[in-house]
């Protein structure tokens, strides 16, 4: 090991969950880097709106300012971990941190999102580094590993679950057999949901680490308003429990699948087999999938969220940038992320089979209507379920988009027989997300 030449001085913006972490992580184990990677690493500067949470979290007033500038201008510091999320004043402390000739660690993964190729060009353009593995997967080492450890692969799916809370819920749902908005409101009251969960129920969050990811993976430009979002209100307790008598699992998916027409891009609930690995991700944990030509199927496993499992992605990246400046030299600048660019796949063009659920109406035949729509369409019926509530389901044959929505809005018309299509959800072709892995 190289002997320390000097201090790495880091700025932490930010004393939510994440920088109480961060800032905690790095106080406690500040000895163990110096003895066991050879890093001498000091928080030099902390800012928060509020100086009380940084008194609670026993930090030197002398480190403490509440004006981001006070961080970005100092000329002690080499790397600014910015934890305050959202997009301003994160741009701007990226720009003005780059400008200095300062690396940035960062969780933001909404800024990311939308903003990456942007940010990484600034960052380039400045010699210095952009680096974000927290913001996909809280702890799970998962950027990096797709950006450096299986860049020997052609990538094929990056897949996964990426929500926490919305896994939460949907796992007490399939558990308890509980309602959705009882569950939620117990999430919000327990901490696990946001008190406007919207950006996590709707998809919203999912879309933009699946946004950073796949945009890694597969070495293309994807921002989050290119991937479709949906999110799990409308799943019900019945809709888990038919999806479990029928052998599946109902996960808010985040899906980066690579295919002849362009990259396929998604968030929403699927079924997936009851067997899948996918499948017994429950709780506030989050899993990613990732397919290689050549490593084949991985699957990373975690905790997505809190504070120290995410700080200690947000450290992993700090001390990637300590080690070379450490010792006297420069990490090398942010490199080019996005070497080509692939065709996105319109969400119309998706082929999968659906699961439909259909309360009937008080004239004529509700399943001898919803079946001959469904052949109108040129969709095959491959079973139909009776429900105890008399109403029923209705698995279909692998369908387009497109016809599927056209479908549905014809179905729901229903003439009497039809009084409610009261869900349809997407059964994944998981099978697709493995083809093209290299023989051996
Ligand atoms: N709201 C996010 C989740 C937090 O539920 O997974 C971590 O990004």
């Amino acid at each position: 090991m190289q002997p320390s030449t000097r201090t790495v001085n880091v700025g932490i913006i930010g004393l939510g969950t994440v920088g109480g972490g961060v800032y905690r992580l790095i106080t406690t184990h500040a000895e163990r880097y110096r003895k066991n990677l050879g890093i001498d690493l000091r928080i030099a500067r902390v800012c928060n709106r509020s100086e009380k949470r940084a008194h609670e979290l026993g930090i030197d007033p002398e480190q403490f300012t509440s004006d981001w500038h006070d961080v970005v201008s100092d000329p002690s510091i080499d790397i600014v971990v910015e934890v305050i999320g959202g997009e301003h004043p994160a741009t701007e402390i990226f720009e003005q941190s780059f400008a200095a000739g300062k690396h940035v660690v960062t969780a933001n993964k909404a800024l990311l999102g939308r903003h990456m190729e942007k940010l990484s060009a600034a960052a380039r353009a400045a010699g210095v580094q952009l680096r974000c593995e927290a913001s996909c997967g809280g702890g799970i080492p998962i950027v990096n590993t797709l950006e450096h450890d299986l860049s020997g692969n052609e990538v094929i799916t990056v897949a996964g679950i990426v929500n926490g809370t919305t896994n939460y819920i949907l796992s007490r749902m399939a558990e308890e057999g509980l309602g959705y908005e009882e569950v939620l409101a117990d999430a919000q009251r327990l901490g696990y949901a946001e008190a406007d969960p919207t950006a996590d129920v709707d998809g919203l969050d999912a879309a933009s680490k699946i946004a950073i990811l796949s945009s890694i993976g597969f070495a293309t430009r994807i921002t989050t308003d290119d991937v479709h979002a949906q999110g799990i209100r409308a799943i019900s307790a019945q809709d888990i429990e038919v999806a479990r008598k029928l052998g599946y699992a109902i996960k808010m998916l985040a899906i980066g699948h690579r295919t002849d027409s362009g990259i396929d891009v998604r968030v929403h609930p699927a079924m997936i087999p009851a067997s899948h690995p996918l499948a017994g991700v429950s709780g506030a944990m989050n899993a990613v999938y990732v397919v290689g030509d050549a490593v084949g199927e991985t699957m990373f496993y975690g905790a997505g969220a809190g504070a120290f499992p995410t700080a200690s992605a947000v450290v992993g990246d700090v001390l990637a940038l300590a080690e070379p400046l450490s010792v006297g030299t420069s990490p090398l600048p942010e490199p080019e992320p996005f070497k080509r660019e692939l065709a996105i796949r319109d969400i119309r063009d998706l082929s999968t089979r659906y699961y439909v659920r259909i309360v009937p109406g008080d004239t004529g035949d509700a399943q001898v209507h919803a079946e001959e729509v469904l052949t109108e369409h040129g969709i095959a019926t491959e079973q139909v379920m009776k429900l105890e509530d008399g109403s029923f389901a209705l698995v279909t044959g692998a369908v387009c988009e497109g016809a599927m929505t056209n479908a549905l809005a014809e179905m729901a018309r229903g003439e009497g027989a039809v009084r409610e299509v009261a869900n349809a959800i997407r059964i994944e072709d998981m099978a697709a997300w493995t083809e093209g892995i290299e023989a051996n």
